[in-house]
Parts: structure tokens; C-alpha cells; sequence
């Protein structure tokens, strides 16, 4: 029976559905079909007779390994409302961002940790005069372990410069989640409670002049609201810091919404006049 050529848009649905399960990348230059491969048996057969006899006859008793077995991960719940009080614990414990980032590093019970490449914990100099918290690391952070590296990182960091500022001692620059959700999926109430948890010390320890929130992920988690992003940008409103003072805060556009929509671009220039013009007003 002749084979039905399959639809470039099949191809392309499939390709998509693979991304959104987080396959993202090839391990070898052509796809092997396994299906079509004859079963291991089929191959034992076919090996020709003089390979097939330099086996030896009775196999190898195997030695032990001289590496240690690896220890056995004991299963970690992913859902308790005791392992976001566990992170709060953890966090307030910190007393500097250094502490802080360690204590991130060596948290094991956030289910996203499991999946990702690295911790993304932050960039920049800590204890610069603006903190921008973003939302989640994509695949580019999440393979080179720093946040805002990927193109919407190097628009935000084309946007700061405009108004003179950089990575290097202008801004500090981090996100609400430490770890890439697989397939970008939205990270589950808990995941993103713990992260909170994290992030919140860290607004503290790096106690910037002012807070930006860069899309409404960011805005809704930090601010605990359910405003929308267009709502709240460019009108600054207070984070209360557990001394009770009241962080200077802009709700900007997310950059990768700036890259679909380049109309908004316009909007997230007077947001960066207005942090500009607050800089230069606190003392
Ligand atoms: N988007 C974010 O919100 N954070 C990153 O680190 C990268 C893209």
C-alpha cells in the first residue's frame, strides 16, 4: 500500500506538541525509527558466524563497580502547604543575598528544580538602585543558569540602558521562579508559593530604591493582586517591606510581550522615564 505523504501542518502540530512537552532538543543529526529497527533477537541472529564465535562462550561474571551506588533519592511530596512554610522558614534564616542564593541552590522540594538545567537565581549587583523581577527562566536562562539572557533579556537590558543604566552596577535582575517550568507549563500554586517565598527575602536583602515587576505574572505574584497587567502598568504603588517601609514599585510590560506587540513599546518608554525621574528624586 503506497505511504500517505504526512501534511506539512501535521508535522509542524507535531513538532509543537514535542515542545510543549519540553523536547526541545535533538540528540542526533537524523530521527531513528525504532518501530522499523528489526527486535533485538532478529539482530543476535544475523551477527556473522565469525563475530558471533569471539564472544565468549559463558558470559563474564560482572564486577562490581567501583563507583558508589547512587544514593536513592527518598521521594519528595510536591504539594504540601508544609514545604512553603519550610521555604519561609528557610528564607527568613537568610541574612544576606549570598545566604539567600545558597540556601536556593540546596532547596530540593520544589518539583521544578527536578526538571530544569540550573538554578536561575539572579544577575546584576545586588543592592543596585532598581531590582526588576521577572517571571519564570526560559530555555536560553535555563541553560546558562542567568536570568534575562535569552532576546527578551537583551531587550530589557537595551531598554535600561536608555535610561543609563546596566547589569553592571545600575540594575539586579532575578525572576519569581528559580527554576524553568518544563515545557514552559504554568508552574502549579505550590511551585510558585515557595519560589514567593524565596523572592520576597530576596526584595528585602537587596533592598533596591526601586522594585520594577516586569509582566503581569510578576505583578499579580509580588503585589498579591488579580489586576490585570494593563491596569496596573506605569502607575507607581508600594511594596511594604517587613519594616513597613513602602518600596517605590512600577508594574512594566513583560519585554517578550513588547516583542509580539511593538505598539506597546511606546507605553513601557514613559514607564522608564517615570523610573528615571523617581531615581533621580530619591535621595
Ligand atoms: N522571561 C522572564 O520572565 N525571565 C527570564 O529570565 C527570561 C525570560
Amino acid at each position: 500500500m503506497a505511504e500517505t505523504p504526512i501534511a506539512t501542518e501535521d508535522l509542524a502540530a507535531l513538532l509543537r506538541w514535542y515542545a510543549d512537552q519540553g523536547v526541545e532538543e535533538a540528540v542526533e543529526e537524523r530521527p531513528v525509527d525504532r518501530f522499523a529497527l528489526p527486535p533485538p533477537a532478529a539482530v543476535a541472529a544475523t551477527v556473522p558466524a565469525a563475530k558471533a564465535s569471539a564472544r565468549p562462550a559463558t558470559p563474564t561474571p560482572l564486577r562490581p563497580s567501583p563507583l558508589p551506588a547512587p544514593a536513592a533519592r527518598a521521594p519528595v511530596p510536591i504539594e504540601s502547604p508544609q514545604l512553603v512554610d519550610d521555604a519561609r522558614a528557610l528564607a527568613e534564616r537568610c541574612s544576606t543575598v549570598a545566604e539567600l542564593e545558597a540556601a536556593v541552590r540546596g532547596f530540593e522540594s520544589c518539583a521544578l528544580k527536578r526538571t530544569a538545567k540550573n538554578t536561575v537565581f539572579a544577575d546584576g549587583t545586588p543592592g543596585a538602585p532598581v531590582m526588576i523581577v521577572g517571571e519564570a527562566p526560559g530555555s536560553d536562562e535555563d541553560r546558562l543558569g542567568k536570568p534575562f539572557v535569552g532576546v527578551s533579556g537583551q531587550l530589557m537590558d537595551r531598554m535600561m540602558a536608555a535610561i543609563g543604566l546596566t547589569r553592571d552596577g545600575g540594575f539586579y535582575i532575578t525572576n519569581i521562579l528559580f527554576w524553568r517550568p518544563p515545557g514552559n507549563r504554568t508552574p502549579t500554586l505550590a511551585e510558585q508559593a515557595m519560589c514567593l517565598a524565596f523572592t520576597r527575602r530576596h526584595i528585602e536583602l537587596a533592598r533596591p530604591k526601586i522594585l520594577v515587576l516586569a509582566g503581569g505574572t510578576s505583578v499579580k505574584a509580588v503585589l498579591d493582586t488579580t489586576e490585570g497587567i494593563t491596569r496596573m502598568r506605569g502607575k507607581w504603588v508600594g511594596y511594604r517591606l517587613a519594616d513597613g517601609t513602602e518600596l517605590p514599585t512600577m508594574p512594566t510590560f513583560h519585554p517578550a510581550y513588547l516583542l509580539r506587540t511593538p505598539a506597546s513599546k511606546r507605553l513601557s518608554w514613559m514607564d522608564l522615564l517615570a523610573i528615571d525621574k523617581k531615581l533621580k528624586e530619591l535621595p
